[in-house]
């Protein structure tokens, strides 16, 4: 949700600034701007549509004296998608240039006191309302960081913005409250940003800013103040282990495609140090209590994950398991118990529903286990306990290797509770042991014959207007998954259904021309799955069907997938409708990595 990258020290800004918000635009891509420093004064070039349009623009200008300036690509809010409503924003005088993430919800009301002082305004956004504001802090205080306190003393919402002043050339203030905003600390040089790929050909050297922190930076000094006391903060500078690599396309076409072939290496990683002399180590659950009772809150495919995992959790933890939608848990008036432990899970760590879901339980009394990928991130820092799950930066908007990573930790905590309630069937753990550490090789062997039927069966369907993925157990998280990314970045039309739920309603939309994609993998659950898609093909309905070799249903498209052990047949089931989605997109000349009206972190509600 917006990306915004500032940076102040030796090199020329713009370029470093532009490179950033290439690595942030995945947050963002409807229009992007700069704001540098020159002799004139401060300078803001905008323009509507993808980051090239920006470049195009930049491409004719002189900027290489320009040492300090900030940067945004958009994912609109408030305001269409326009370049009047593009950031930076400024204020009457020109004497700021702000970039903006998040919301700022009083900002109406601000907006008629600032008129009513004769302020006027260029745009519909809420963020020139924070621009407008704080000019007027810093007129009332005569000092800007004393303007900026002030300012915010006045703005609900959430925010990460960065700020220059043409008065302070050198010099960025930004301020953040529930969206994200690091700072990286470079040798004579200092960024800030929404992520750290923004600025990681620079530095490795990060400082997390907490919620109600204002920050100051020059290039060769950074201070951080409590934004309502202004009293100074000491910060941890944390060392980041993902390398540039890790943040770029590496010779694949798209990011998505990267991050799913990257799955096994995740898998690696997820595992690396976590099995030891037939045990599972997990020494972030130590603290922990096993949970009487577990709920599990998350979004979009961590969700999926979630769902994944309550079946295993259930059946060999024994552990009750409710799985809920962050954006309606945090409205509903939720019961909890004693025992309870609350689970959220995240690649981002910065989604707004499910940051909102931890502050319930916080409150409630209910201890609180985070799931995430970024380190240092709001989620990993709100939660009693994190598990990190090691997926490396995720660049693609629709979410591949992050769920495949999940999957890894939830079935670690499964072993991890299990044996401590000595729940789990025959045999599971050492199964479990010594099958996952094969997994990666397996996966690397076969993703590319997956990859290839991925890419004919998404020709012969390319004409369907909708799709339904089915599936039981397991399967149904995986169904669920198959439609959303489909959907997300093909534009199909596509249902994920428990296939057994079928005949209850939705099978009336069967026809030659709804084609169904089913999981009808080996399992206990096969002839359950096998009878639903008799009633589907009994209604003239095209099937593919994700198979094991051996006994499977007849169908129009049948798509073997070797054999694996129990649940990690499901590490197979998602490359293969990761890649159905993503061959899909390619073919019908879909912008895969940046779908329409989309961004990866989803930090509004
Ligand atoms: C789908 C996708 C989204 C995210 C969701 C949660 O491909 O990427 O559905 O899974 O926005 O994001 P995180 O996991 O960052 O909380």
């Amino acid at each position: 949700m917006c990306g915004i990258i500032g940076y102040t020290g030796h090199r020329p800004a713009i370029p470093a600034i532009v490179e950033g918000l290439r690595r942030l635009e995945y947050r963002g891509y409807d229009s992007a701007g700069v704001a540098y420093e020159e002799a004139q004064g401060l300078q803001v070039i905008r323009a509507e549509g993808k980051l090239g349009a920006l470049d195009q623009k930049i491409a004719g200008l002189d900027t290489a004296s320009s040492v300090c300036g900030i940067g945004h690509t958009r994912w609109a809010t408030h305001g269409l998608p326009v370049e009047r409503n593009a950031h930076p924003h400024m204020d009457g005088d020109c004497r700021f240039a702000l970039v903006h993430n998040g919301i700022i919800e009083n900002y109406a009301e601000l907006k008629a006191e600032l008129m009513a002082e004769g302020n006027v305004f260029h745009s519909e956004t809420d963020t020139e309302v924070l621009v407008h504001i704080i000019a007027k802090g810093v007129d009332l205080t005569g000092d800007v960081r004393r303007g900026i306190s002030w300012a915010l003393s006045r703005i609900d919402g959430a925010y990460a913005f960065a700020l220059l002043s043409r008065e302070h050339p050198g010099k960025i203030w930004a301020s953040r409250k529930a969206s994200p905003l690091l700072m990286g600390i470079g040798t004579g040089e200092n960024f800030l940003a929404s992520d750290i790929p923004a600025f990681l050909p620079y530095t490795r050297e990060v400082v997390f800013l907490d919620n109600g922190e204002l920050v100051e930076i020059d290039a060769g000094s950074w201070q951080v103040f409590d934004a309502a006391s202004l009293e100074p903060k000491a910060k941890e500078v944390r060392h980041i282990s993902w390398d540039v690599q890790a943040a770029q396309k590496d010779g694949y076409k798209h990011f998505m495609l990267k991050e799913i072939f990257e799955q096994p290496k995740v898998i690696r990683d997820c595992l690396a140090g976590r099995i030891q002399k037939g045990r599972v180590v997990l020494p972030e659950l130590d603290a922990l209590e096993v949970p009487g009772r577990l709920t599990i809150v998350a979004c979009g495919t961590s969700y999926h994950a979630g769902l994944w995992a309550k079946y295993l959790l259930e059946s060999w933890a024994r552990i009750p398991v409710q799985v809920e939608i962050a954006s309606e848990f945090r409205y509903r008036d939720s019961v909890f118990l004693p025992g309870d432990l609350v689970l959220t899970i995240s690649q981002s760590g910065e989604t707004a529903d499910t940051l909102a879901a931890i502050r319930i339980a916080r409150e409630a009394g209910v201890p609180i286990l985070g799931l995430c990928n970024v380190v240092g991130s709001s989620i990993a820092r709100e939660s009693d306990a994190v598990v990190y799950t090691q997926a490396g930066p995720e660049i693609s908007v629709a979410s591949t290797k992050a769920m495949c990573s999940q999957m890894v930790l939830l079935l670690l905590m499964t072993l991890t509770w299990g044996v401590r309630k000595g729940s789990l069937p025959d045999g599971a753990l050492q199964r479990c042991l010594e099958d996952l550490p094969k997994l990666p090789e397996a996966l690397e062997r076969e993703l590319p014959a997956i990859r290839d039927k991925a890419r004919t069966l998404s020709q012969e369907y390319s004409d369907a207007r909708s799709f339904f993925f089915l599936g039981r157990g397991q399967n149904f998280p995986m169904a669920l998954e198959g439609a959303l990314k489909l959907k997300e970045i093909s534009y199909i039309h596509a249902e994920g259904y428990a296939a057994g739920e079928m005949k209850h309603g939705p099978i009336a939309l069967i026809d030659p021309h709804f084609p169904t994609f089913a999981m009808a993998l080996g399992d206990e659950l096969l002839q359950k799955v096998a009878s639903n898609l008799q009633e589907v093909q009994a209604r003239g309905g095209r099937i593919i069907a994700l198979v094991n070799p051996g006994a499977a249903p007849v169908v129009e498209d049948p798509w073997v997938l070797p054999d694996v052990w129990g649940p990690l047949k499901s590490f197979l089931v998602l490359p293969a409708v990761q890649l159905f989605a993503y061959e899909m997109a390619v073919y019908l000349g879909k912008d895969v990595d940046q779908p329409r009206n989309l961004a990866k972190s989803v930090t509004v509600e």
